[in-house]
């Protein structure tokens, strides 16, 4: 009992830490896209809401014809595989961005990117 609580609690920890990671890795990203409630669209397209969401469909953002032709659904997966090297998964895309190469980093930063709603409130 008392070390089903301990395993519990260290999940719990662990999801914490890989939400603490993920947001750092996010840095790399503040310069043109946010995530919240007072999100708006930058250089890139707000992140609000991304799991499931088709490609190219924030309002208001003026796509490149690539991304928004893609035809790709973000979801971990897709995700992975863009985040590593984005031209390659979606040539003449405009978001410059070489990319990260760990999938661990990877992984945080699509943990701490869909806690947001589409509303840029955190589900809980
Ligand atoms: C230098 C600016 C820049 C940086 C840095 C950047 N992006 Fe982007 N991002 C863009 C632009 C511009 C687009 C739109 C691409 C297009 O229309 O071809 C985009 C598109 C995207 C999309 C597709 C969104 C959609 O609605 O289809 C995702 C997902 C994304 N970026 C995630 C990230 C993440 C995560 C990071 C950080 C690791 C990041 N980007 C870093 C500029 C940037």
């Amino acid at each position: 009992m008392i070390s089903a609580i301990a395993l519990a609690g260290s999940g719990v920890v662990a999801a914490a830490n890989e939400l603490a990671a993920g947001k750092k890795v996010f840095r790399k990203c503040i310069a043109c896209h946010a995530v919240g409630v007072k999100a708006r669209n930058k250089v890139g397209p707000v992140l609000n809401g991304l799991e499931g969401r088709a490609a190219g469909t924030i309002p208001g953002f003026n796509y490149s014809k690539a991304n928004k032709n893609s035809g790709l659904t973000w979801d971990e997966p897709t995700f992975l595989e863009y985040i590593k090297n984005p031209r390659k998964k979606i040539p003449r895309t405009k978001m410059v961005f070489a990319g990260i190469k760990k999938e661990k980093d990877a992984r945080a930063l699509w943990k701490y990117i869909i806690q947001f709603g589409p509303d840029g409130k955190k589900k809980s």
